[in-house]
């Protein structure tokens, strides 16, 4: 048992960019700043959090899969603070629609499972969007829908909704950096002239984890984003100036994928 201030935190997604990041602050924060954690990680994948160098002093490893009920029960059994850090939106967009099924039963799973467990708050990470449902991509309804299957829980949810995140590791910033490094002239869609307002990994990690120790933030929503608003056509000229490569790139209206 622990002692009576300690928080009982669970990880999903901790093999992922976002979880790994936010599964070494928190061990920090416990380690070096004596901060009152149990750390508790779901992982369908145990070596993939042991390569990172994290070990079973400091977290609580639990072999599970949240589409299964029992697994999300498992975890979630004495745990005050969850986060949801997970997401399947993989391969081409042809099987976007049946991976958002996935995602939402998965989502169901966890809502239902926190509730009969009495997690008192869930935090979740989501994608910044706007309009209505069906002018959204269905990789961003799938964000928006897991949300709201998340709000359906008894308890407290947090929503931080960020575009994309900059980060070694990140797969938006590594395709980013393997396009950019690699060719000399690119075509690209015109999407990549859409403005969005990317924000660094550790600023986003930085939000999580002062939520846990911030009350004010329990059931609200945040939109979160760095200083400035930049499109894809930015992010690669910049990185390329950074890099010192000079890099072409030439826009094809009718090329959207
Ligand atoms: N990366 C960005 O730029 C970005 C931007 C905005 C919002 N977000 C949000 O941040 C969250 C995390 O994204 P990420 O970039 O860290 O994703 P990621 O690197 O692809 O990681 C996804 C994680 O989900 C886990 N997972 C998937 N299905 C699971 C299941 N059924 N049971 C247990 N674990 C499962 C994966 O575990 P396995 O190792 O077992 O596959 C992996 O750890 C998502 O909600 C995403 O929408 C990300």
């Amino acid at each position: 048992m622990g002692n009576a201030y300690e928080r009982r935190i669970l990880v999903t997604g901790g093999s992922g960019f976002i979880g790994s990041h936010l599964l070494t602050k928190l061990i920090e924060k416990k380690n070096v700043n004596h901060y009152p954690y149990h750390i508790r990680c779901l992982t369908r994948n145990k070596n993939s959090i042991m390569a990172q160098n994290k070990n079973e002093k400091d977290i609580e490893i639990i072999d599970g899969d949240l589409s299964n009920y029992n697994d999300c029960l498992n975890a979630l059994v004495g745990t005050d603070i969850a986060y949801y850090l997970v997401h399947s939106m993989e391969g081409s967009t042809k099987n976007w629609k049946r991976f958002s099924e996935k995602e939402k039963a998965t989502a169901e799973n966890f809502s239902r499972a926190a509730t009969q467990c009495g997690v008192r708050r869930i935090i979740y990470l989501g994608g910044l969007s706007y309009g209505k449902d069906e002018e959204l991509s269905q990789h961003m309804l799938s964000r928006k829908q897991v949300g709201e299957i998340l709000m359906k829980s008894k308890s407290k949810v947090t929503i931080f909704r960020a575009a994309v995140i900059l980060g070694s590791g990140g797969g938006s910033f590594e395709m980013l950096r393997y396009l950019v490094e690699r060719l000399p002239i690119m075509v690209c869609p015109k999407w990549v002239k859409n403005k969005t307002q990317p924000i660094f990994i550790e600023d986003v990690i930085e939000y999580l984890f002062r939520s846990i120790e911030t009350e004010q933030t329990e059931g609200k929503v945040f939109d979160i984003g760095g200083p400035d608003v930049l499109t894809y056509f930015d992010m690669m000229k910049i990185y390329a100036k950074i890099i010192n490569k000079s890099i072409t790139i030439t826009i094809i209206p009718v090329l959207t994928p």
